[in-house]
């Protein structure tokens, strides 16, 4: 049987291993699940482990040393798994910082060299009302997979000793895989839960997939009856985050567009992405806030009345909304900063009101070069430049203390922005000039 596991990170496979002892020694079958092992087999790595602990089924042993672990299939007694105790024990081992989230059965460990592993116990679901929380109970993990998303994101590949590497494929995810398909595991799963929906496209783009047939059409019929009418505002809004922190979200956009999948955001079955495909995506990829600049070029095509449901639909930080509100002065800060005799604190005194990622999204959306240049001066140089002299120091050349103090603070930010002093002793010479010509 081939050994999934054999070509994994150092750090990570040191992780999985041990934890396949532990699980040896407890009687407990653990796995890996879900997008680990799907990247995994695509050959993409990420530091994140997600495990998940099977109650084992031994020959009447209950109460005693249940002995080695049988081979997957194996029938008797049930053990209840428990992950969180499993965790616990697992930290010591690992050396991990552990957070247990008893609410959801579930624990975190993350590791000094950046691993992180989630232990979950294997649950089944129940949908008792669409898009509501599933009712969850433990379960095989046969169970644990059917309630996942796509196929592809369906496999397991087992950590005890015995079988070690081993792929569990109940749902055919290793042929949807090699044969790039996203594919349900059940009729109801998009009317289960919507989200999936933006799911479904997010791994299609990133991955250069296709929907198969089948799928399109149920997602299709979900859509037809409004199912994402009964999901809440924060896990649209989680995944509609994820779509926009993607490496390219303008193809899952065009793609929703396409399936008429755009309702969940303002309403509208398709939301228009002019703006979006004219950023500069160059200004602002690497920054850690990218997928806020892009949410303010899709906002740029929402009216306002329904820019403000959007805002206080999803649950954005304050910064986050405050940020979105002041993108839409775009065109104000454009027509200032195309004024001819600009000086360096003019443009200074134009930008700095707002926050950087609203900076940034003004650059992204310029073409005029002056506009362009004038905004990256102020982002690479002007934005950074700070006064020597404090408060106290302005207090001995005479300025009297209160409104005054910072008044001349920032006229002399201004003088220095333009003139380019360096040193304490030219901004001291500055401010004994301006209080003479007072
Ligand atoms: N999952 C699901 N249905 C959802 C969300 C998650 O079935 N609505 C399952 C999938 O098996 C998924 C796993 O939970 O693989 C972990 O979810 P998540 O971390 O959101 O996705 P990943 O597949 O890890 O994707 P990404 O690479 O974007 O993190």
């Amino acid at each position: 049987m081939e050994d999934h596991l054999s070509k994994l990170d150092k750090r990570l496979l040191s992780a999985a291993r041990r934890a396949g002892a532990l699980a040896d020694k407890r009687g407990v079958r653990l796995y890996l699940v879900g997008g680990i092992v799907r990247d995994i087999l695509l050959k993409k790595q990420s530091l994140d482990l997600d495990m998940v602990a099977e109650p084992i089924i031994f020959p009447s042993s209950k109460g005693r040393n249940p002995g080695p672990v049988p081979s997957i299939g194996g029938t008797g007694t049930w053990v209840e798994a428990d992950a969180m105790k499993f965790a616990k024990e697992l930290s010591t081992i690992l050396k991990a910082r552990l957070v247990v989230y008893p609410q959801f059965k579930t624990a975190s460990l993350s590791l000094s060299n950046g691993v992180r592993v989630d232990c979950a116990t294997a649950r089944k679901e129940t949908y008792p009302v669409s898009g509501a929380l599933p009712v969850v109970e433990p379960g095989s993990l046969k169970e644990d997979l059917f309630r996942r998303d796509f196929t592809i994101n369906a496999l397991a590949v087992s950590l005890n000793k015995n079988s070690f590497g081993q792929l569990i494929d109940e749902y055919g995810g290793f042929r949807d895989l090699k044969s790039r398909t996203i594919r349900i595991l059940h009729d109801k799963s998009f009317l289960d839960d919507p989200t999936r929906i933006l799911r479904a496209v997010r791994f299609e783009q990133r991955f250069a997939f296709s929907i198969e047939p089948k799928t399109i059409g149920l997602l299709e019929r979900a859509l037809k009856q409004e199912c994402f009418c009964s999901v809440t505002a924060p896990r649209l809004f989680a995944e509609f985050k994820k779509i926009l922190k993607e490496k390219d979200p303008v193809k899952c956009f065009t793609r929703l567009n396409q399936l008429n999948a755009m309702e969940f955001l303002a309403g509208a079955k398709q939301i228009n992405l002019e703006v979006f495909r004219r950023l500069n995506r160059r200004d602002f990829s690497q920054d850690s806030s990218a997928w806020l600049i892009y949410c303010m070029a899709l906002m740029e095509s929402i009216s306002p009345p329904k820019k403000e449901q959007v805002l206080n639909k999803f649950p954005f930080t304050r910064e986050e909304k405050q940020s979105l509100s002041q993108a839409g002065r775009l065109k104000t800060v454009w027509a200032a900063l195309q004024k001819k005799d600009l000086t360096k604190s003019g443009v200074y005194a134009i930008l700095k009101p707002f926050s950087l990622d609203v900076v940034l999204y003004f650059l992204a959306r310029a073409q005029e070069p002056m506009v362009r240049a004038r905004i990256k001066r102020f982002l690479e140089k002007d934005s950074k430049v700070a006064v020597c002299l404090t408060g106290h120091d302005l207090k001995n050349l005479g300025v009297v203390v209160g409104k005054d103090i910072g008044l001349v603070l920032n006229e002399l930010l201004y003088r220095k922005i333009d003139k380019g002093y360096k040193t304490k002793a030219q901004e001291r010479q500055w401010v004994k000039k301006y209080l003479k010509a007072l």
